[in-house]
């Protein structure tokens, strides 16, 4: 009796088991055939839609669509066309965070002469969407007639969607900015010691081009786990590991690499980790990134709050809320230091 109860639950266990991996599977599976019964058995709607739109493969749930052929809606900045600063900042933002951009204009955002450098700040968006995506479109105009700081191209803004803004912010450097020295991408959240950053990229010591720098991953795993956001199956990265690339909360570049980035993409179908895709994109080229010479530079998550002597030291740290990085950066404004210096 007690033996037959056991083989029963062992029993539903392994159906159990059986039924999610089968659940998975044909989830996974049935991307590539939806895809492939839309190809085989073209709709009326899809043959409609393919004189209005431009057509490009479906880039599935790990690609996105860079089909190299987006636009710049709203690109009014003065920022390298009628100055050539040492260093542009870009931040990508979503559309509907005005009040980010607001802080980070009124506290690092607005350190333009640093060390005798001319450094610009810029945010860089896609289109909004949602039901009020027309009305957020014309909050972001009247912003951009006050503050001429909004980069926007015309490519669906959304959190998969972000290798796209990068590779867009990218190509505005190339068709704008090929006389500035630097750039630097900091995410919305990042307290940002502009002087720090300046006076290393002014150090002899700092190659001026071919040059990557931030929070080096030198072996970081392709995640093989389905639950994980960022999950990738053998079949687009067969690869254990990626190439090492900077975290995404912050890096910077000399401004020859966007170009030769660039250059280089085609070879390379964009996957939705930005960071991880430029370090695709830079071991094509040969190219290695450079770890920050000191590991207090750039800080991911690291234990708040901050000591004086923490944010005398770095270039970026991650933040949790946006008022503690204001706080952050009024402490680095009054001079914030070390007691051992
Ligand atoms: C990404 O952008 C493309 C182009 O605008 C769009 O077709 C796609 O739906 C977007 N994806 C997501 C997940 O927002
Ligand atoms: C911050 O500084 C303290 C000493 O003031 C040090 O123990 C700690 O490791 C530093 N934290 C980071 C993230 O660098």
């Amino acid at each position: 009796m007690e033996n037959r109860r056991h083989l029963k639950r062992i029993f539903i266990c392994s159906l159990t088991a059986v039924s999610v991996v089968i659940i998975y599977l044909s989830t996974e599976r049935s991307e590539h055939w939806t895809a492939l019964l839309a190809r085989t058995f073209p709709t009326s709607k899809s043959l409609v839609s393919s004189s209005a739109v431009p057509q490009w493969e479906d880039p599935g749930p790990y690609h996105v669509a860079y089909p190299r052929n987006y636009k710049f809606i709203m690109d009014e900045t003065p920022t390298c066309k009628t100055t050539t600063p040492f260093l542009i900042v870009i931040v990508p933002v979503a559309p509907s965070e005005e009040a980010t951009r607001n802080a980070i204009r009124n506290t690092w955002g607005k350190e333009k002469v640093v060390l005798d450098q001319l450094v610009e700040t810029l945010f860089i968006i896609g289109l909004p969407g949602g039901h009020n995506a027309e009305q957020q479109q014309e909050k972001l105009e009247q912003e951009n007639e006050q503050h001429h700081d909004l980069i926007q191209s015309n490519f669906q803004d959304s959190y998969h969607n972000l290798t796209i803004k990068t590779m867009v912010m990218l190509e505005w450097l190339v068709q704008h900015c090929a006389k500035a020295s630097f750039v630097i991408k900091v995410d919305s959240d990042v307290l940002f010691n502009v002087q720090n950053l300046v006076k290393l990229l002014l150090d002899p010591n700092t190659a001026k081009q071919n040059y990557m720098t931030g929070l080096v991953w030198w072996h970081s795993p392709v995640i093989r786990n389905p639950f994980n956001k960022f999950y990738m199956p053998r079949h687009v990265i067969p690869e254990s590991e990626y190439p090492p690339y900077p975290l995404g909360m912050a890096y910077a570049m000399s401004l020859d690499l966007p170009r030769k980035i660039l250059d280089v993409s085609p070879q390379i179908k964009p996957i939705f980790i930005e960071d991880a895709y430029l370090g695709m994109c830079l071991k094509r080229l040969g190219i290695s990134p450079t770890q920050a010479p000191e590991e207090t530079m750039f800080l991911v998550k690291p234990q708040h709050p901050l000591s004086d002597c923490n944010l005398s030291k770095v270039i970026a740290a991650m933040t949790t809320e946006i008022s503690h990085m204001q706080l952050y950066w009024l402490r680095i404004r009054r001079g914030a230091h070390c007691p051992s210096d």
